[in-house]
Parts: C-alpha cells; sequence; structure tokens
C-alpha cells in the first residue's frame, strides 16, 4: 500500500485505534442495569489477535480496574475528554491476548437513554435503549469503536424481574433470581462496536414468520404486528435479489416515543420509532430500509465515517429495489422523488451556510466532527442515485451481477469509498468514467447527468404543488399518502400564505391524517406560513414523539420569528425531558442560536 493511502484512508480519524495495533476479536460482557442509579455496572473481557499495546475509545465511563484474566492490575492511562472523540484509554494487552474492565457508565452516556416510566407508553416502568452510531458505543463499552474492526460477542444482562432484556443478539436464555433476571445473549456474526446494542423495558412479542417478531410495549404490539405484516415478503425478495438472510432472525423492536431516529438497523433486532406504526401499514418503507442494512451496512460495511454513503447509498438503492418488486415502479418513483426534495433542501442548506464539499460522497470530516452533526439526506439519495446512473449504464443484470459479486467478496468485511472504486472499475471496466463517477463522488451538487425520476404519480401531483395551488376535492381525495407527502414538499413556499395551509387543512383534514409524514409535512407547512389555528396540534405532535427529523424542522421554524422563538423554546421546555440526548443537542442548539439553517435530518 502507499503511504499516502495509509495517511488518507486507513486511520479511522474517529477513533483513537491506530493501525498495527492489536485488533479486538471477541468481547465478554457482563452488565448489571440500575435504573436508580441511571447507570451500567459491567466488566468487560476483551479478547484481541495478539499483546500489545492499544488505544480505546471510551467516553464518560469509570474504571474501576484492568486486568488480565489472572486479576493481575494492568497498568493503564485514561487521557483527559476531547471534543466527539471521548477519552483515549491506552493499556497494554499481555500475554493471553485478554483484558478484563470493570466500569460504571455515565448518567449522561451520550449512548443510552434511560426514561422514567411516565415516558413509556405503559407508564408502569422504566425503559432503557441504546443507539451505537455513529460514536456512541464507546460511552457504553470501552472498545475499538471503529466500524473497520470486527468482534462477535456473548453478553449478560441483569435486570428487574418484572422486565425483559433485549439485545441484538441470539438469545440463549433468560433466568429468574428473586426480584432480578439475568438475560444472556450472543452475537456469533462478527460485527463492529457501533452495531452493540440493549434495551430493556416492559416489552412483549408476537410472532410475523418463523423467523422475524415483533418486541413492543404491550399497548403498542398487536398494531406494529399488523403494520408489519409485510417483512416476510420484504425478506424472500432481498433475498432472491441479494442473496440468504445471513443473521438467522430479523426481529423488530418498537420503541418508546422518544427514539430519535426512523429506524436502526441493530443486526437480528431492528430499532423502530412507533411514529411509523399507524395501523394502515402506511410506513413500512422505513423496515424496508433496515433489512436492506442487513446486506449493506452490517454484513459489508463502511470502514470509517467518512464513507457513511457506502451504508446508506447502497442501502437506500436497495429500499428501491425491493419497494419496486413489492408496489411497482410507479410507487418506487413517487419514494425517490420524495427523497430527492428532502435531498435538495439540505444542499441548499449547505450551499447557504458556504458548505459545498458537504454535498460529495466521499467526505473528508477530520476527527474534530462529529459525523452525527452532519447528518444529511446526501449519502441516502446522492449515494443512491449514483448506484441507479451504474445501472443504467451497463444494464440491471450486469449490475445485480456485481453487487451479488460485492456481497460475496466484502461479506463481514468493511471497507473505503477507494476500495469500492477500485472494485467497481475491476469488475465493469469503463464504466466510472461513463458516468462521470469522480463528479459523484468527490464533487458537490449533483452531476447534470443524473438519472430523471418521473411517474404519473408525481405529475399529478407537482402540477398543482408548482403551481402552488390547493387541489379542488375530487382531485385531492384520490390522493396517496406518499403523494400527500410529495405535493406538501413541493409546494413553493413564496406562493403561499397561511391561507393556503387553511384550505389544505380544512379540505383534506392532513393534520389529523394516521400518517405520521403528512400530519408532519402538513404542520410545518402551517407553521411556516404563519397558520395559527393549528398551534396545539403543532405542540401536541412536538410532545407526541421524538424523532429528530420531526422536531428540527418544526422547531426551526417555529423560531423563525421573535414571538415564535419565544413559543419554542417554551415548548421545548415542556418537551425535552421526553427527547433523547441527541435530540436535546440539536434541538438545544438551534433555540440558542436560530439564525443559520441547517439540513433537515433523519
Ligand atoms: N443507520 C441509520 C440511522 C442513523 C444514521 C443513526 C446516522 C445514527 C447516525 C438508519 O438506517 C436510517 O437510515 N434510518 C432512516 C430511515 C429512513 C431512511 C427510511 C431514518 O431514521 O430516517
Ligand atoms: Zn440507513
Amino acid at each position: 500500500m502507499h503511504f499516502l493511502d495509509a495517511l488518507l484512508h486507513s486511520r479511522d480519524p474517529h477513533s483513537f485505534h491506530a493501525p498495527g495495533q492489536p485488533t479486538m476479536t471477541h468481547l465478554k460482557w457482563e452488565v448489571r442495569v440500575e435504573f436508580g442509579e441511571r447507570r451500567l455496572v459491567c466488566r468487560a473481557v476483551l479478547t484481541f489477535d495478539r499483546p500489545g499495546s492499544v488505544d480505546l475509545d471510551t467516553r464518560g465511563l469509570e474504571i474501576d480496574s484492568i486486568t488480565g484474566p489472572d486479576l493481575i492490575p494492568i497498568p493503564y492511562t485514561l487521557h483527559p475528554e476531547v471534543p466527539v472523540l471521548g477519552s483515549r484509554l491506552t493499556v497494554t494487552v499481555p500475554e493471553g491476548n485478554q483484558l478484563v474492565i470493570t466500569y460504571t457508565t455515565s448518567q449522561k452516556a451520550s449512548g443510552l437513554q434511560w426514561l422514567t416510566p411516565a415516558q413509556t407508553g405503559g407508564k408502569r416502568h422504566p425503559f432503557l435503549f441504546s443507539q451505537g452510531e455513529c460514536l456512541h458505543a464507546r460511552s457504553y463499552v470501552p472498545c475499538q469503536d471503529t466500524p473497520a474492526i470486527r468482534f462477535t460477542y456473548e453478553a449478560e444482562l441483569t435486570v428487574p424481574r418484572a422486565l425483559r432484556g433485549l439485545m441484538a443478539a441470539g438469545h440463549t436464555g433468560r433466568q429468574e433470581l428473586g426480584d432480578l433476571a439475568l438475560e444472556r445473549w450472543a452475537m456469533p456474526q462478527p460485527i463492529p462496536a457501533y452495531l452493540i446494542a440493549l434495551a430493556v423495558g416492559e416489552l412483549e412479542s408476537r410472532d410475523i414468520t418463523p423467523r422475524s417478531r415483533v418486541w413492543a410495549e404491550p399497548h403498542i404490539v398487536e398494531m406494529a404486528a399488523s403494520d408489519f405484516r409485510d417483512v416476510g415478503a420484504m425478506m424472500e425478495v432481498a433475498e432472491r435479489l441479494y442473496g440468504p438472510y445471513d443473521w438467522e432472525r430479523f426481529d423488530m423492536l418498537v420503541l418508546p416515543p422518544s427514539f430519535p431516529y426512523g429506524g436502526m438497523e441493530n443486526p437480528r433486532l431492528t430499532f423502530l420509532t412507533p411514529s411509523i406504526v399507524t395501523g394502515d401499514r402506511s410506513m413500512v418503507s422505513v423496515v424496508g430500509h433496515e433489512l436492506a442494512h442487513s446486506w449493506t451496512g452490517n454484513l459489508v460495511t463502511n470502514a470509517t465515517w467518512r464513507d457513511f454513503w457506502l451504508n446508506e447509498g447502497w442501502t437506500t438503492y436497495v429500499q428501491w429495489r425491493i419497494r419496486e418488486v413489492l408496489a411497482g415502479k410507479d410507487e418506487t418513483a413517487l419514494e425517490m422523488a420524495i427523497l430527492q426534495r428532502e435531498f435538495q433542501r439540505d444542499i441548499e442548506a449547505f450551499a447557504e451556510k458556504g458548505q459545498p464539499e458537504r454535498t460529495a460522497l466521499g467526505t473528508f470530516l477530520p476527527g474534530t466532527v462529529d459525523p452525527d452533526e452532519t447528518f444529511s439526506r446526501v449519502p441516502y439519495f446522492k449515494g443512491a442515485l449514483f448506484f441507479v446512473a451504474l445501472e443504467q449504464a451497463v444494464g440491471r443484470e450486469r449490475f445485480d451481477e456485481l453487487i451479488r459479486k460485492y456481497i460475496a467478496r466484502f461479506r463481514f468485511k468493511s471497507l473505503t469509498t477507494p476500495e469500492l472504486l477500485d472494485f467497481i472499475a475491476a469488475e465493469l471496466p469503463g464504466v466510472l468514467e461513463a458516468v462521470q463517477a469522480w463528479r459523484w463522488v468527490y464533487e458537490p451538487w449533483l452531476p447534470d447527468n443524473s438519472p430523471a425520476i418521473a411517474s404519473d404519480l408525481i405529475t399529478a401531483v407537482s402540477r398543482y404543488a408548482s403551481a402552488g395551488e390547493v387541489p379542488p376535492p375530487e382531485v385531492g381525495m384520490t390522493w396517496s399518502d406518499p403523494q400527500w407527502i410529495l405535493y406538501l414538499e413541493l409546494l413553493p413556499r413564496v406562493r403561499c400564505t397561511w391561507k393556503t395551509a387553511a384550505t389544505l387543512d380544512g379540505r383534506f383534514r392532513l393534520s389529523e391524517r394516521a400518517n405520521t409524514e403528512v400530519r408532519w409535512s402538513c404542520l410545518l407547512l402551517a407553521v411556516e406560513t404563519g397558520y395559527k389555528a393549528v398551534r396545539e396540534k403543532v405542540e401536541q405532535f412536538l410532545a407526541s414523539q421524538g424523532r429528530v427529523k420531526y422536531l428540527r424542522p418544526l422547531y426551526r421554524a417555529m423560531a423563525k420569528t421573535p414571538e415564535g422563538l419565544v413559543w419554542a423554546r417554551e415548548v421545548f421546555d415542556r418537551c425535552k425531558d421526553g427527547y433523547h440526548p441527541i435530540a436535546v443537542s440539536v434541538i438545544g442548539k438551534i433555540l440558542a442560536d436560530p439564525s443559520p439553517s441547517a439540513p433537515a435530518g433523519t
């Protein structure tokens, strides 16, 4: 390897791990979940491939001891915490290749959310869940927190007997002892640290297929099982396209409303926001997306967060392909067009902030920038559309062949952007030049040769939207949820007044729809145009869930006027207890300094 390659691509700037150091191969994790103290009391046995000095990632951990398996103490240095990365833990792995670390997590662990009973649906028991991606696993496990390193694990959770302790792994047993229960889990497939996940709460499950069940709080579990009943069909389609599902089970967990994302692809146990449980199956494409990550992301993983588009671009492409088989080309084009609008808003925001480089796929984020802070739809939409462009250049058959080879070649491995490009160049000579791949990957904005997205379903709504017109009742009545979402996204705000919002909502009751996305889009339009009659509904919406994708644009729109800012701060103060630390940090920053516009978020 050329030394510049090593410099530019091998070192993950978001981890203290240095290339050449021993690497983790296995984790044995014993965890006592203490709701009273809001902490995990842990013993972690880390196995490495060989002895030697290592720099581990940690954040906020209180270390009690580090020893070898013989319990002889090993000296270590826990460096002061730096922003974004946390604290470097320097220690030497002894002969025998194992470190035993006993430690406690911080009450403010960035990757854990502790909920009071009042913040759950059941209101009777507390709840805990983790979120590892991107840099948060280090706040609950000392480890090499870079997606370039994979290890297997086994874990033992001690939880209150009334609760279930779940992990994104295979269940190997539950044992009840007095007031406590011990839940055992094993992850036999090697995974990167960001995919270690746990959740503890009053949870029930319903089987959907022999290899899928949904877990949720009791009040919502039936509806979730009904809404996700297509998961078996989705799995079959994905397997037909990209080969066998390698993780044995695909279970889903519906979290309390504060879950900050739409979904998180934790292996064997996808985490989902309850806001996609609508009773009418209208938001299951989120499940399709997380399922697709089983191939692209979890099996083949981005080597650093600079290469995040490899995870999300491929996954969005695969999500579209699954959707195409199950719902047809027109519905898929509609879904693509909605993401395109979100993408356009994001790149406009990057343009305004003078950050065009953030609109390239391959990023060069330094370790001082938190990948969570740069989140946008660029890696999703531009990434997926790049793969559509490649597909169109060589034909679907050859491109499918390439994807299957790619997955076979890199399964259970992590790779960088240049490695993907080298692979494509070798397998499909000339295609990168044909689509001008460098413009997609390393240049800002969208190349002008990018594939067009078209369908009658799109034209039907864009005609009214571009004219700033509210459709007549007989037309609007025929529109589907995704058509309304696209219409509301496309409606040029300069052509709208509060009357547009009032007419739309009066005629079609959009702010009362089951589909969360339609309701949210309508409320956003109302706030942006100053339609005050829905104030209460906006407040209810902001109190009812904590998905950052919904919170950020709403609070930002509220904060545009001085009175609105006062209102936004008031509502935020009332609701923030129900939000995840990630959401509190993002919205807190907006309301402290509401001026610059920023990407919409997930
Ligand atoms: N892996 C992401 C969620 C994520 C991204 C967590 C970045 C932390 C940092 C997940 O697969 C995802 O993309 N979720 C989307 C789903 C949507 C595209 C269907 C979301 O939450 O909006
Ligand atoms: Zn994703």
